[in-house]
């Protein structure tokens, strides 16, 4: 939602938080600000727009410092809504993401007790508490504070005199950079892995005071605790875009390797989840967005490969849903581990009696720490907003679980299984193919930029597929798309076809193959411009206006080869229209408000 930095230490504090936030702007873009401990009181410089729009040449150097990147909820973007934000003495600064559920409440008071807003958020009130309950020992104040105010928040706080920073972490995350003789702490890894590997993740409650030489945390009974130090395996060039123009395009060609490293191990023992604790002759998928559509081509994989019933929920929808009887093994896909929906629906699964299972590419995110069972895809870093590999590895997941699964319950032979592990071996090999065909599928997009409508059809597993080539378009190219059944466009949507309505089909030599021949057909009939994704066929070339012909695969293991195809149509198009790729209007990468 919003990325946050704080840094004590030697260097120069503005470089630290200004290169940290960078890093952070995935979470969100749309104003950013600094504030900064100097002799004469506390510098603040921020305002609407990107971090790029700071002027990192004003800011003094000092020794310790806050930033923060925000994505608005209350007060729309702009430079009085930006944070950080000062007490009425200017003594106190400080940056928050999340959402302080109750801050009408406080703010009626403390405006009742003389304190001046100059925002229209609710993170402001946040230090005007702190004001009103400072007498001399912040971090007590602090403390205070922090009973008082409801909702998630990531906060870090500092005050003019002294180079402590004050943190505190309620359903927001909030990691702590260990340096030597410096300390750092942001909303996320890659804002610190220019200067340290070595990090402790706050929970839940946490409260701590860092200091350049120490560290102290408190748990949410306010009792001193150690939170384990671990060392983060990602290098810098993980995180940064290593000669690619955009985040999403390095994304999009790390896949092999995403794929090989979420496989690697897997396929001699899947370890992961001890499967005899659980039932799972019933499996519901829980997620938003792309790993919603994760959650549909689940569906077909563990039906196919298990045998296992599913249904698939949007997570903003399940808590609204009325508890029946049955409690289905429930499989929560959110690649930040951070996604309030998400999280929300873990627990109320839970509250229902499911058994849960995350699958998360960050370790430590929250969502960890609300389920029986976690996964971690192993996809690396992904700072793009719209999610590319970390939807590639979610589906090898379910691959490997569905195999698992399936030979657990006989229902799949040991020979079968080997025979779906090579194929998952051989997926990185067919996706690199895939990529060395880059100018053939940006060729194909030429066609797509004046489209004001473009549908996108599947059929069986490649439908969900279909979901996600839509989604993506939306989102980078700003173009209105929709994914449908194949079948279903003749009950409507065939009232919008045109020549100016493009459709990309996906068409999978599975047993809906000829329906799928039938459908194309119609569509061509109608003069829309037809694209085809799929397998090689002379009956699909002869009603296509283009194509491309993916690496012969079994039908199962199509859609992440479908979808690697899908993904570059909606990068070259945004290309071509000049879009904002990597941070696309009025989105951020992990959303944490409901
Ligand atoms: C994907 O391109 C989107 N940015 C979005 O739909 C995303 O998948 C969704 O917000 C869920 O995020 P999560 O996987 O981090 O929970």
């Amino acid at each position: 939602m919003c990325g946050i930095v704080g840094y004590t230490g030697p260097r120069d504090v503005g470089e630290v938080i200004l290169n940290g936030l960078k890093r952070l702007e995935y979470r969100g873009y749309d104003s950013a600000g600094i504030a900064v401990k100097t002799d004469e009181g506390i510098y603040v410089q921020k305002r609407k727009g990107r971090i790029d729009d700071l002027s990192e040449e004003e800011i003094p150097e000092h020794d310790a410092g806050i930033g923060h990147t925000r994505w608005a909820t209350h007060g729309k973007p702009s430079d009085k809504n930006a944070h950080p934000f000062l007490d009425c003495d200017e003594e106190i600064s400080i940056v928050h993401n999340g959402i302080i559920d109750n801050f009408n409440t406080i703010k009626d008071r403390l405006i009742e007790r003389g304190h001046e807003f100059r925002s229209e958020t609710d993170s402001e009130v946040i230090v005007h508490l702190i004001e009103e309950e400072y007498e001399g020992d912040l971090l007590k104040a602090f403390k205070n504070v922090v009973k008082k105010i409801e909702g998630s928040y990531a906060i870090v706080v500092f005050q003019k005199d002294s180079n402590e920073l004050l943190v505190a972490r309620n359903q927001s995350p909030l990691v702590i950079g260990i340096g030597s003789g410096e300390n750092f702490v942001a909303s996320d890894v890659p804002a610190l892995l220019y200067y340290t590997k070595e990090v402790k993740y706050l929970r839940d409650g946490d409260t701590a005071l860092i200091s350049r030489d120490e560290v102290k945390i408190w748990d949410e009974n306010d009792e001193a605790i150690t939170r384990e130090t671990k060392t983060i395996d990602w290098d810098v060039e993980d995180a940064e875009k290593s000669g690619y123009e955009h985040y999403m395009l390095k994304e999009i060609f790390e896949q092999p390797k995403a794929i090989h490293e979420s496989i690697l191990g897997r396929l001699t023992s899947f370890e992961d989840v001890d499967f005899s604790k659980y039932d799972f002759d019933e499996v519901q998928f829980i997620a938003c967005g792309t790993s919603s559509h994760a959650g549909y081509v689940g569906r077909y994989i563990f039906e196919k490969l298990a045998e296992i019933p599913s249904t698939v929920e949007v997570s903003s929808e399940y808590r609204y849903t009325s508890p029946s009887d049955s409690t289905p093994f429930t499989i929560l896909f959110s690649q930040s581990g951070e996604t309030l929906d998400t999280i929300a629906a873990a627990r109320e699964a839970k509250r229902r009696g499911c058994n849960t299972l995350a699958v998360t590419n960050v370790m430590e995110s929250s969502i960890t720490r609300e389920v029986d069972e976690v996964i971690y895809t192993q996809a690396g870093p992904e700072i793009g907003v719209a999610a590319t590999k970390t939807f590639t590895t979610q589906i090898i997941i379910l691959y490997l679980l569905a195999i698992e699964l399936g030979l657990r319950k006989g229902v799949l032979s040991k020979d079968k299984a080997e025979e779906y592990k090579d194929e998952l071996r051989k997926l990185p090999r067919k996706v690199e193919r895939i990529l060395d065909d880059k100018n053939e599928i940006k060729e194909m997009t030429e066609s797509l930029v004046k489209a004001e409508d473009i549908f996108f059809v599947g059929r069986n597993i490649n439908y969900p597929v279909a979901l996600e080539g839509a989604l993506k378009l939306k989102e980078i190219a700003y173009i209105h798309s929709a994914g449908y059944p194949a079948g279903e466009l003749k009950h409507g949507p065939f009232a919008l076809l045109t020549s100016e309505t493009p459709v990309i089909a996906i068409a999978v030599k599975d047993h809906t193959f000829e329906k799928m021949l039938g459908n194309i057909g119609e569509i061509a009939a109608r003069d829309s411009p037809v694209i085809i994704v799929g397998d090689e066929d002379k009956e699909l070339k002869k009603l296509a206006d283009l194509s491309y012909f993916i690496p012969n695969t079994p039908p199962i293991f199509s859609p992440v080869l479908v979808n690697v195809v899908l993904q570059l149509i909606a990068y070259y198009t945004a290309y071509r229209l000049d879009r904002d790729i990597d941070k696309p209007r009025n989105l951020a990468k992990s959303v944490t408000v409901e």
